[in-house]
């Protein structure tokens, strides 16, 4: 299969109107959206929903998130609503928040994988929601990565993942976000099952008690399996080996700089993932700037780029890890994945 690349930024309803026509036949479109790309499939149909893991060698026990194109698409595709939902509806959507809640029973199986509980989310991307609203059904769509490595930021990670896989790819250019949406359970406690752009703090200013899973920086335990299937699977992991150091910048940046002498002493080749604060600590060495640990928004939008690019040139990454508030907690989750949780704090 020929994979054709449409640019959206320069031809947007072209592009969202061949895929709106592929999406209604039953086949594979990967869009951009303001998180991560994404790999859509009409949502309402559970063959074209399949092609989707087929393509990705994505486990069948890990179920995919449905997008819809305006509040209301909701009503056709969960059970009942908690209480809280319209209050979250109203401050987040559209935007990078999943919501988690009783499916209808029209929503495919192939969708919830088995469970009877379905994700939903408004994508707040312009092109994202137009494609959608051609296609006239909720489009479900996972990261358009292979399974297991780092999701796409750009058109290109797609490509390099996708080739002749899919028909088409709509790029719209560079995510802003750059990691995946925060997902929110409201099927009992509110509970995050995995933190993104929309933090902890932003929802329990509106709702009150959010509770975040154990798994989010841990691996995770044989009881947590059935609340987030997704978080038991290898995730993000790029070519390279990848090492966390976790501390203060000073003596983070000292330990990786030795942990860097220590590698090249065996003949590995080693990339560095540091940060405003200690790029000047690594001068010489192949070091690359996440961004500003004041603000782990900038470190989210680089990591998985950073991680694909520079994975692809070298044995092994150490990496700062960073404080896990606000945005900082999207990125330390995304992170301590890729490295397996091979960590140390100074
Ligand atoms: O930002 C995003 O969310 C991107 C873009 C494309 O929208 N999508 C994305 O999809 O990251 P995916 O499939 O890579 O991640 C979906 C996550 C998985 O961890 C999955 O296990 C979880 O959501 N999930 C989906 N439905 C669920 C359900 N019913 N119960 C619990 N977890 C669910
Ligand atoms: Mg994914």
């Amino acid at each position: 299969m020929k994979t054709e690349v449409i640019s959206t930024v320069r031809m947007e309803d072209a592009g969202t109107t061949l895929g709106a026509e592929l999406i209604k036949n039953g086949e594979l479109v990967a869009f951009p959206t303001e998180t991560v790309y994404g790999l859509g499939a009409n949502g309402m149909d559970g063959e074209a929903v399949d092609r989707i893991f087929e393509a990705k060698g994505r486990p069948n026990d890990n179920p995919l998130i449905l997008h819809i194109a305006k509040k209301n698409d909701v009503t056709k595709i969960w059970a009942h609503t908690p209480k809280l939902a319209k209050t979250l509806m109203d401050t987040f959507w559209p935007g990078p928040l999943t919501m988690i809640f009783n499916k209808a029973d029209e929503v495919p199986y192939e969708v919830t994988a088995g469970l009877e509980t379905v994700a939903i989310r408004m994508p707040a991307d312009k092109t994202a929601r137009l494609l959608i609203q051609k296609s006239g059904v909720p489009i479900a769509a996972p990261s358009a990565n292979r399974s297991g490595r780092p999701s796409p930021t750009t058109a290109e990670h797609v490509l390099a993942d996708m080739d002749g896989r899919i028909p088409l790819i709509l790029d719209g250019g560079p995510c802003r976000y750059g990691v995946e949406s925060t997902v929110l359970s409201l099927v009992g406690e509110p509970t995050i099952l995995r933190p993104g752009a929309i933090t902890r703090e932003m929802l329990e200013a509106v709702i009150g008690p959010v509770r975040l899973a154990p798994s989010i920086l841990n691996p995770l335990g044989e009881r947590e399996v059935a609340a987030s299937p997704g978080m038991k699977y290898k995730h993000y992991a790029p070519d390279a080996d990848v090492h966390v150091v976790e501390g203060e910048p000073k003596p983070a940046a000292k330990r990786i700089r030795a942990l860097y002498y220590d590698y090249e002493a065996e003949g590995r080749t080693v990339a560095i993932l540091g940060t405003e604060q200690t790029m000047a600590s690594y001068r010489n060495l192949n070091a690359y700037c996440l961004g500003d640990r004041e603000d782990p928004e900038s470190l989210c939008a680089n990591l998985f780029r950073l991680l694909r690019d520079v994975g692809a040139h070298c044995d092994v990454i150490l990496a700062e890890g960073v404080d896990t508030k606000e945005t900082g907690l999207a990125f330390m989750n995304r992170l301590l994945r890729a490295a397996g949780f091979s960590r140390e704090t100074v």
